[in-house]
């Protein structure tokens, strides 16, 4: 098939630089097991176990989790719980250890087990105290052996060492030796906050292959840290920044939302997941380096007094003083990220290693709150908006349509926004949609027809497909190219559409709650799925603004966007083909003098709708980026071969 594509000299909408950004969210093991280079799993012996269904949550003191006597076919040793004497008050429990002489140590299961790479160094450490045993204390890990201490003191102590491993160790137990000689009848240890970290953690705290990947996609900004989390089941256990900053040690563990997704409505009602914590070794301190390091705008989401709508009917009323302290909490937050190093948030900032200010500009008010007679979701918003633009009136805040884009509560939240608020009320209201590829196909015109006075943040959506299958199998190419395609109308439309984001970003294979998911990562390795590669096209190749474009006639399957970049004087022309049949797409740009000599092409596909990528085949759907080099011939000049199922970009530079 043959298409002509008319681009034209008038210039179409602004386009805001970083609009595509990340939403990050603590779901499927993506932080504690996942971007958190630390793997150990329960390493301070505080993990909960949680039960039930919506309104009925409990959860059970389950400190042992993950921790077993070793060797495993020994038998004698002893592993048990104190509080007495402990090393953090916010954090209490610790182990205490008593072993037999055929069962001198004990060991962490690690999630899959721990992995460590050949020739890279490792930092090991612990809490240790015992007034029975003086002995040396050892971590073995396969093959590994590191000497923690040489002696173990009668009071706390943090024992720290690094070594580095000298052969490749996978699914391996973290186990922690004592010597059997020194080990007499009746003797205890106790032992807490352990920690194993490669010495290669970005910012020390984050596992540098997953990172790197998401670094590479240059995302404009950071919404974080959910979803649902900030929520919480219950408002107990909502994401209280507050509880994850400062020393680890002084940092209080929660139970995760997640850890009780699909548990069936009964009473105490279990799943794979209810293990699943929040140990806060990555906090809000950590997120505010992340956005840093990656190079995006954080953009924090408050809890509005609001646990998950879903999930439950608790709230706070906007009448009370409890309600006030969810408004200080947040008005603190600025504080911390951008306030002065002799504020009490700012001081705390600068204590932890930070002076500078993070330069937070944009703040999440609920995650995917909507309005009903009890939650008074739109009081609650003007509230908090008052307060936080009383003080910091820069700040840019974002409001929530609620869960998706089709029902009364949609509507009801954008007449809300529109009706004739002061300027600064609301800077973008965040919209989520998960879909089937079908409806992205059919709306890529979604946003041709809002009104422009109150701009959109694509906070959450991906194409999910309908058919079964599991893990990444349902990141297909397919769902990827409808959610190219409908990203054609965000980019044409990006002077309403300022900022997007698909959900969720992580998975951890074996241990996902929801699917599909941006990159997919076991102990050893991650990858991008097909959807990651159209989002990294997009957030590396947006111009400065739209360029109006149109196919001469009829153009079934063929999806497109022209932007022009300023800075590099290229017109960026994204063209996706969701048909059976290879396309040669003949330009007519007669307005521009354009260099077809040499273009930059990046493409993706070229497979099947239903393949997909997995740790196996994590490459098997890559952007494949490259110069097309040619001798322009009146029969080669501004045609572009786009084939069936492919998702292209093509840099073509404007002569002056
Ligand atoms: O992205 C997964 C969940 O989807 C988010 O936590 C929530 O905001 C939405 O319902």
């Amino acid at each position: 098939m043959e298409k002509r594509l008319i681009i034209g000299r008038e210039k179409g909408a602004d386009i805001t630089p970083g609009m595509f950004g990340v939403f990050y969210e603590d779901i499927n093991y993506c932080c504690d097991g996942g971007i958190s280079a630390q793997q150990l799993e329960n390493a301070a012996f505080e993990f909960v176990e949680a039960f039930g269904y919506k309104d009925n949550y409990s959860t059970k003191y389950d400190g042992l989790y993950g921790w077993i006597a070793y060797p495993t076919r020994g038998d004698g040793a002893k592993l048990s719980i104190s509080e007495d004497s402990p090393v953090s008050e916010a954090e209490p429990h610790y182990l205490v250890f008593e072993p037999a002489k055929g069962q001198c140590g004990f060991a962490n299961k690690a999630y899959d087990g721990v992995y460590l790479r050949e020739k890279m160094s490792y930092h090991v450490s612990a809490y240790l105290r015992s007034d029975s045993y003086s002995g040396s204390v050892k971590v073995r890990i396969g093959n590994q052996v590191c000497v923690l201490t040489d002696r173990v003191t009668t009071e706390w102590k943090k024992y720290e060492a690094v070594f580095t491993a000298s052969s490749m160790e996978r699914h391996e137990l973290f186990v922690v030796e004592f010597d059997e000689d020194e080990v007499k009848p009746g003797c205890r240890l106790c032992a807490d906050f352990f920690s194993l970290v490669a010495d290669d953690a970005v910012c020390g705290v984050f596992r540098r292959d997953i990172v790197e990947l998401l670094k590479s996609m240059k995302p404009g900004f950071m919404r974080f840290p959910g979803g649902c989390i900030v929520e919480g089941n219950e408002l107990s256990n909502r994401y209280q920044w507050k509880n994850t900053v400062g020393s680890r040690e002084e940092r209080v563990r929660n139970w995760n939302r997640w850890a009780v997704h699909n548990n069936e409505d009964k009473p105490f009602a279990t799943g794979r997941f209810s293990h699943y914590n929040q140990s806060y070794d990555i906090g809000y301190y950590e997120y505010f380096l992340l956005c840093e390091y990656i190079g995006a705008k954080p953009l924090p989401v408050q809890n509005v007094g609001l646990a998950c709508q879903y999930q439950s009917t608790q709230l706070v009323s906007p009448d009370t003083a409890e309600f006030e302290q969810y408004i200080q909490d947040v008005l603190d937050l600025i504080e911390f990220a951008n306030g002065p190093v002799d504020s009490r948030w700012g001081s705390l900032r600068a204590r932890m290693g930070h002076p500078e200010s993070f330069e937070l500009e944009m703040i999440g008010i609920g995650n995917e709150q909507w309005e009903t007679k009890d939650s008074e979701f739109f009081r609650r918003y003007s509230l908090f908006e008052k307060a936080i633009h009383e003080k910091y009136p820069q700040i840019k805040l974002i409001g929530s349509a609620g869960p998706d884009v089709k029902s009364d509560y949609y509507r009801a939240a954008w007449g809300f926004y529109r009706d004739n608020k002061p300027d600064n009320f609301v800077y973008a209201v965040d919209e989520h949609y998960y879909c089937s590829p079908a409806w992205f196909l059919t709306n890529a015109d979604f946003y041709d027809k809002y009104p422009r006075n109150v701009k959109v943040f694509a906070g959450e959506y991906a194409a999910h497909i309908q058919e079964e299958g599991e893990g990444s199998a349902r990141n297909t190419l397919g769902a990827a190219l409808a959610e190219a395609a409908f990203l054609t109308g965000v980019e044409r439309n990006a002077d309403v559409v300022v900022l997007a984001s698909y959900a969720p970003l992580f998975a951890r294979v074996g241990y996902e709650q929801w699917s599909p998911d941006m990159i997919w990562f076991d102990d050893a390795s991650c990858f991008g799925t097909p959807s990651f590669h159209v989002q990294r096209m997009y957030s590396l190749n947006m111009g400065d603004y739209v360029v109006k474009s149109s196919f001469e006639d009829d153009h079934v399957g063929l999806y497109h966007t022209v932007s022009y970049d300023e800075n590099t004087h290229e017109l960026i022309i994204k063209l996706v083909n969701i048909t059976d049949e290879d396309c040669e797409v003949c330009v007519d740009a007669a307005d521009y003098n354009l260099d077809y000599s040499r273009i930059h092409c990046v493409v993706l596909g070229e497979d099947a709708p239903e393949a997909y990528n997995s740790i196996e085949e994590p490459q098997r759907i890559s952007a494949y980026e490259f110069e097309l080099e040619h001798k322009v011939t009146p029969d080669t000049e501004g045609r572009f071969s786009v084939k069936a199922h492919t998702f292209s970009v093509f840099r073509v530079k404007v002569r002056n």
